[in-house]
């Protein structure tokens, strides 16, 4: 496969069509126009959320929170699971309320949702209030699409705009990024997937697996660094299979040590790593490279063979165990976190009892974790899933219950440790720290330890966006608290 690389000039093209809609947008409006942007999903959707809104910025827009300030509302939507898609449509009946208020206001669907047909399909026919939906293939030429948009939606003109064409995907560099936040940031250095796990949307709406060029990802990292990130989160649907498409030179632990071997005081995070494509030589990586979180988020979905099988994943138990049993003896006090799907079509309860088991023995740090839902278009859709859905809701919740045991064993003996936290911003006053006075001219805060604990501290505001070590005066509910350690 040749990977489409969007070339300069047409992104050239991209920016002028900015500087025209800054234009038609500020005599629409008669003022800089005010843009919601809502990403939902992943944290690939995240930073698309993030370069959405710099291309709204080079347009001029103003950013809000709020609907009912908004001009133009934008949602970058998930299509993972159907209930993430059952929100949006909610959001969007909203968002036509509202606009049945005003004059004027664009309403804009994007991301893995728009790239669905039956999802289009549903938009035409029932959301005619929708100006423009484009799926994450037509990302960069949000300006050109916007700019067609401006075009069709003058009274008595109305046209809606469309881009959600099936494709093998694009690269796309230098869409400007408008991040949100100051201190930890996503770097993608991949797109799309070719694994097909039966039950995933992703390889239908996301394309085939496209890497970007080792230069562009280091000279990204080394903007953010010198920005002051402190954590850089390398983003993939799957990681591991980083420049597979012989164009790179480097596979992903070399790219990871590259990346943490850049100078600065920061952190590196990766994600996601599909455990079939895991090596040892990675592990290595993590071990040697200080810079890298010993944090690793491995997802294995089933603790069953015949389960795994069934879901394409193309590693049985055994081996997935075996990596994990070279972690821990590599990377001394590794922590590891996971995703399972709970009643996957014909999954019985023995099988599921295999991942009980499994959660058991891995002893994670924390899970996210999913009821089967079925996708359009996937393998699994369409097998037999005789289940009912409230025996995988019990089911569910008694691997939470396990997951539960086995986390908070991470919590105890933490009291009276000092430990390292990026601090990220204030704390919630509902959180574990809830009813003690906030000493003098400190703040309350919250920050996250390298293994990925929560920590919530008294300290001093200046601390956002630094490490800072914190002595734990307490540790529950997968929670520690304490007091930023002066000196
Ligand atoms: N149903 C339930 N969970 C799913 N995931 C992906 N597709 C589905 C689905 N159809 C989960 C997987 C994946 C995570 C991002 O979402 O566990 O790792
Ligand atoms: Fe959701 Fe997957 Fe799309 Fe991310 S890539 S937004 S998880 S469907």
């Amino acid at each position: 496969m040749s990977i489409k690389r969007i070339e300069a000039v047409e992104m050239e093209v991209q920016r002028a069509f900015c500087a025209e809609n800054k234009r038609l947008l500020l005599e629409r409006y008669g003022r800089p126009p005010k843009a919601l942007v809502r990403a939902f999903g992943c944290a690939q959707n995240m930073d698309d959320g993030d370069k959405i809104r710099g291309m709204l910025a080079q347009m001029g827009c103003q950013f809000t929170d709020s609907v009912e300030e908004a001009d133009i509302a934008l949602y970058n939507t998930c299509a993972i699971r159907e209930n993430a898609e059952q929100k949006v449509f909610g959001i969007l009946g909203q968002a036509t309320h509202q606009k049945e208020a005003r004059r004027g206001m664009l309403i804009a669907l994007c991301g893995c949702m728009a790239q669905q047909k039956e999802v289009s399909d549903r938009l035409k026919k029932s959301f005619p209030s929708v100006d423009l939906v484009f799926g994450p293939h037509a990302l960069y030429k949000l300006p050109q699409l916007l700019h067609e948009t401006l075009l069709h939606a003058a009274p008595g003109a109305r046209r809606r705009v469309y881009d959600t064409e099936d494709s093998d995907g694009v690269i796309a560099e230098g869409i400007p990024t408008l991040r949100t936040d100051k201190v930890r940031a996503g770097l993608p250095i991949m797109y799309g997937c070719n694994n097909f796990c039966t039950y995933c949307v992703v390889p239908l709406v996301r394309g085939r697996e496209r890497s970007r060029m080792p230069e562009d990802i280091l000279a990204e990292a080394r903007g953010l660094i010198a920005a002051g990130v402190k954590e850089i989160t390398l983003l993939g649907q799957n990681v591991n299979s980083y420049g597979r498409d012989g164009e790179t030179g480097m596979d992903f632990p070399e790219l990871l040590e590259a990346v943490a071997s850049l100078p600065g005081d920061f952190w590196v995070r990766f994600m996601t790593s599909h455990p079939r494509d895991c090596t040892r030589k990675l592990i290595d990586v993590i071990a040697r490279s200080p810079k890298v979180c010993r944090c690793f988020h491995l997802p294995v979905q089933s603790g069953n063979d015949r389960v795994l099988r069934a879901m394409n994943r193309h590693y049985t138990r055994a081996q997935y165990l075996d990596m994990i049993r070279y972690a821990k003896e590599t990377v001394p006090g590794i922590r590891f976190t996971s995703d399972i799907i709970v009643g996957f079509p014909g999954e019985t309860r023995e099988e599921f009892a295999d991942t009980l088991s499994l959660v058991r023995e891995v002893g994670y740090q924390s899970l996210f974790t999913f009821i089967f839902s079925p996708r359009p278009g996937t393998k699994a859709a369409g097998m037999d899933d005789p289940v009912p859905a409230k025996e995988k809701s019990r089911w569910f919740n008694e691997l939470l219950a396990v997951q539960k045991e086995c986390g908070m064993r991470f919590f105890d003996g933490m009291e009276g440790k000092t430990v390292k936290v990026l601090c990220e911003g204030y704390g919630k006053e509902k959180g574990i720290l809830s009813g003690e006075k906030i000493p003098d001219g400190q703040a309350l805060l919250m920050g996250r330890t390298e293994e990925g604990m929560v920590a919530d501290f008294f300290g001093d505001a200046a601390c956002i966006g630094q490490f800072v070590q914190v002595k734990v005066t307490k540790a529950q509910n997968f929670a520690l608290a304490g007091a930023a350690v002066c000196g």
